[in-house]
């Protein structure tokens, strides 16, 4: 048996945001002029200025963002209640205590594996998760803020840009954008690996295309959101 995990308007939206982020990413570190910024290397800025241009790169940076922000805002115009406030009442539901626990056990489960933890008398059992565990909350969160960080001040930039008596506000403006995509470009690849590669959640990321994953899989990873369910009898047949 199977229940409905995302709806077909949140699958397109996460793979809509997937795309646009990492073009955003990638692109916005070719923009990066100052080789000791450069987390990639120079060859990478050569690389696509060689294909667009400084200023061709700089406007499909531009154009790629606000097809982001234009795409979200008619989202939320539509989801606001169905989807967008439920997901941050989700992610938000913090239990720092157990979050913690859950966070540091998972990390040495994917290193040492359950049974050398157990040989080194570290006790493998995770806290019981919710419709999110710890980890997804934890990323979940940080690109919810980062989202809006960048939004923002990529809107200001574009905007307010060239306007005399600006430049600290756009100074100001850069940096906080430097510093959102900084903390995302590290927080992707953690989630990208666990949504797509750690072992054991194959269902989870069939369940970002499908919309469902089977009520074992959320069992045994979500004892929490199983127990709701079964409380509510609202399992579905996929
Ligand atoms: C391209 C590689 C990516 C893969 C393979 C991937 C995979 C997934 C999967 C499988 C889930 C569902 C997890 C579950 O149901 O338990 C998920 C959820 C999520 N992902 Fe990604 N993702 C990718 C990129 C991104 C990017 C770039 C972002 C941008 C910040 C992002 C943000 C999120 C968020 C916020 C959720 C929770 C959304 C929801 O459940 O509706 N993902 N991802």
């Amino acid at each position: 048996m199977n229940v409905r995990r995302h709806s077909a308007s949140a699958i397109f939206m996460h793979w809509y945001n997937a795309v646009c982020w990492l073009l955003l990413l990638f692109s916005g570190f070719a923009l990066l002029a100052n080789p000791l910024m450069q987390p990639v290397g120079e060859w990478w800025s050569s690389l696509w200025t060689g294909l667009f241009g400084p200023l061709g790169l700089l406007r499909l940076h531009v154009v790629i963002g606000m097809a982001w922000v234009v795409m979200y805002a008619v989202y939320l115009v539509f989801r606001i209640r169905s989807e967008a406030l439920p997901f941050l009442r989700e992610i938000t539901d913090l239990h720092p205590v157990s979050d913690m626990i859950w966070c540091m056990r998972k990390g040495m489960w994917l290193v040492l594996g359950e049974k050398l933890m157990r040989r080194l008398g570290l006790d493998p059992e995770l806290p019981p998760q919710g419709f999110y565990n710890a980890g997804q909350k934890l990323v979940a969160v940080i690109a919810v803020l980062c989202s809006l960080g960048l939004a923002l001040t990529g809107l200001l930039l574009v905007f307010v840009s060239g306007r005399p008596g600006t430049e600290e506000l756009l100074r100001i403006c850069l940096l906080v954008h430097f510093c959102c995509a900084g903390l995302m470009a590290l927080f992707l690849p953690v989630h990208i690996y666990m949504a797509a590669f750690a072992p054991g959640e194959a269902p989870a990321l069939r369940s970002m295309f499908t919309g469902f994953v089977p009520l074992e899989h959320v069992r045994h990873h979500n004892p929490l959101w199983f127990r709701k369910l079964m409380e509510n009898g609202s399992t579905k047949n996929g």
